[in-house]
């Protein structure tokens, strides 16, 4: 559920007619959904009442300081991968006791803002991760809470590229490699294990994967237990799917319901890192139509935003549905709608069906609030465009447009 309707003909973002937003802030256009975003998080959330839990939003689905101070302040925690998403969690307001880091490769110098900062735990990746953020904790005098990131191989039955799971992939550690290393921090001085993680895959559209990871480590735990390691957190991560098509991925409300059924009473912190069931459909991306063109074989629908703004449609072939801004009657055709940028994949949709629309027409792209902008680029020297997040009738330029000036900022003049 969303706010992006229409009324009379016309889409409105909450209160505010998203013709009225382009007039103010041009194409392409970022729009996100305040209210949206906080349904999603209390639907989320309140799922899971009933066992001890904390919600880390993951922060590279929607990285929007605008964005994660709204759910801060909503009491939502942070699972973060980079001293970069560290530096706006922590800019937004987040409760370094709430903020999980994860991700194989941390860097040093990230490792320590991480310890200074005094997050809640790091989900260790590899053997040679634990001896690194040992060493880097006895530098500081200090002692890191860890969890280690358990490979379940199990298969989350989504695309390929956002599988993490399974054993060929390159994230966690095995079961017995998860042992071995857990024998290893239970030794190093300046660690001290708190939790377990994992985390499947993403935009999953059935319960069964995430219960089979469960399943598997809570045999895990019993282990530890056997060792004498206390764990007190369950990081499950995150991977729930949305609607972006067809797909009818379950309600988080089954999701918690399962969990607590197979979680069978252990006294442990439940951890989740959602990052698309809370933005997915909180965010659209409005762009212009710029040129149409008929050739022998094909209908192109040539629009102002590119594989720059949002990448998804050409790096997995996903689909975003797209609608024009005013609905109007009209003869439908199947087209691709393509965008300025000199690849053949450039495209946000192709072979769609779509009613035959004129020069400046304004189109809508729906389901673009997760990996949207947090994966945009300036590509072929394209400034990115702005996100503006709207609430009741509230505007707030969240990101100013990028101009001309902001390509070459960074860079030396040579002359
Ligand atoms: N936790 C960890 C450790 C993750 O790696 C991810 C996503 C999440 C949580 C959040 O997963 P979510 O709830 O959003 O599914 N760019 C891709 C998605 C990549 C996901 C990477 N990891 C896309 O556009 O579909």
């Amino acid at each position: 559920m969303h706010y992006f309707e229409y009324k009379n003909g016309k889409l409105f973002a909450e209160d505010i007619s998203v013709e009225d937003l382009v007039r103010e802030y041009n194409t392409p256009l970022y729009i996100y959904s305040a209210k949206t975003l906080r349904r999603h998080f209390k639907a989320f959330d309140s799922a899971f009442e009933g066992i001890r839990h904390l919600t880390c939003y993951s922060v590279k689905a929607n990285s929007n300081l605008c964005v994660l101070k709204l759910l801060s302040e909503m009491g939502s925690g942070m699972d973060i991968v980079s001293g970069g998403e560290l530096f706006r969690a922590l800019k937004a307001g987040v409760d370094p006791q709430k903020i999980v880091y994860s991700g194989v490769g941390k860097r040093e110098h990230e490792i320590r803002e991480a310890i200074i900062s005094n997050i809640l735990m790091f989900n260790v990746e590899s053997r040679q991760e634990l001896e690194k953020i040992n060493q880097v904790a006895q530098e500081l005098d200090s002692v890191a809470r860890i969890s280690l990131r358990i490979n379940p191989d199990v298969d989350p039955k989504t695309h390929p590229y956002i599988s993490t799971g399974l054993k060929k992939n390159k994230f966690g550690l095995d079961l017995e490699q998860a042992l071995e290393s857990y024998q290893l921090a239970k030794e190093l001085p300046n660690i001290e294990p708190i939790g377990i993680d994992c985390h499947i895959g993403s935009q999953l559209t059935t319960i069964e994967p995430f219960i089979e990871a469960l399943n598997r480590i809570i045999k895990f735990h019993s282990k530890l237990k056997d060792l004498g390691i206390d764990i007190r957190y369950l990081d499950l991560g995150g991977g729930l799917g949305i609607t972006y098509d067809e797909e009818q991925p379950p309600h988080p409300v089954e999701l918690g319901k399962a969990i607590r059924e197979n979680l069978k009473g252990l006294d442990l912190t439940l951890i989740l890192e959602p990052g698309r069931v809370i933005a997915g459909n909180a965010g659209i991306l409005v762009t212009r139509v710029l040129y149409t063109k008929k050739t022998s074989s094909k209908n192109f629908i040539i629009v102002d935003a590119a594989m720059n703004d949002l990448l998804r449609p050409s790096l997995y072939g996903s689909f975003h549905r797209i609608s024009c801004v005013h609905e109007k009657e009209g003869p439908a055709s199947t087209a691709d709608v393509v965008g300025p940028i000199c690849e053949t994949g450039d495209f946000l949709a192709q072979d769609r069906e779509i009613r035959e629309v004129e020069q400046n027409e304004l189109l809508a792209v729906f389901s673009a609030g997760a990996y949207g902008f947090t994966m945009s680029s300036q590509y072929n020297s394209r400034p990115r465009g702005a996100e503006v997040i709207i609430d009741g009738d509230k505007i707030t330029l969240a990101r100013r447009r990028e101009v001309y000036f902001d390509l070459v900022d960074l860079e030396d003049q040579c002359f």
